[in-house]
């Protein structure tokens, strides 16, 4: 199986009176996908989108949108996470009873699942959910905040989920999230994962730049 490589900015780092611009600008830039990023202000300290920011940025771009839920209750607010149709929705592993019913559920309603996985938390915790996903985002940070380090020792459990699908055949995709810049996603794309997940290298800061977002997301691209 092939697994090829692909970038999925965050929106969290965009500029907040632009975001459909930033949308646009990243699908405009070659970028397959766009990582959108709730967070409750309770299973992690910071707060971010609205549910309804989905359908506002699907009437600016027809690429993926990759929900991935940092929120405490998932269970609670998944019908409504499914009706405004992410194309992905990926969850916090350990904010769920049973992991794999609500995959279960989230395929039943037509959209790819996947989880999330902490930096702290070992692969063989999850390893019979792996048969029942489209997406594995690895975090290479503690969940919260754009900006932060990469932890390099996240690195391990890429070429273990890599080795894994590799294994048994399985199609899922390996998303790293957090502190994916040039230098980490060198190593990371190394390991055989398959998505970079960046915010802040992809949007910098201030006004949304076009140019910068195409170039950033090509310089990734490239090493493939
Ligand atoms: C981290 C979020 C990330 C964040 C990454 O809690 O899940 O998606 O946007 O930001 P950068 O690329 O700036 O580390
Ligand atoms: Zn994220």
């Amino acid at each position: 199986m092939e697994y090829k490589l692909k970038v999925s900015p965050s929106i969290l780092a965009a500029d907040y009176g632009r975001l459909a611009d930033a949308a646009v600008a990243a699908e405009k830039g070659g970028a397959d996908s766009l990582h959108v990023d709730y967070m409750d202000g309770h299973y992690v300290p910071n707060m971010s989108f609205g549910i309804d920011l989905i359908p506002a940025l699907k009437k600016r771009v027809s690429f993926p949108l990759n929900a991935h839920l940092m929120i405490s209750n998932t269970e609670e607010r998944l019908p409504d996470f499914m009706r405004v149709r992410p194309d992905y929705i990926v969850i916090q592993e350990d904010t769920v009873e049973d992991l794999l019913a609500v995959l279960g559920k989230i395929r039943a309603a037509g959209i790819k699942p996947g989880f999330a996985i902490n930096p702290a938390r070992p692969l063989k915790s999850v390893i019979p959910a792996l048969f029942h996903i489209d997406y594995l985002l690895i975090l290479g940070v503690n969940p919260g905040f754009g900006g932060q380090s990469f932890m390099e020792e996240t690195l391990t459990k890429m070429v273990e989920a890599h080795d894994f699908r590799v294994k048994n055949g399985l199609g899922y995709d390996i998303a790293v999230d957090g502190g994916v810049n040039e230098n980490t996603a060198k190593k990371i794309v190394a390991t055989g994962a398959n998505v970079l997940v960046a915010g802040t290298a992809v949007y910098g800061k201030g006004e949304i730049d076009p140019a910068r977002v195409r170039a950033s997301i090509e310089r990734f691209l490239a090493l493939g």
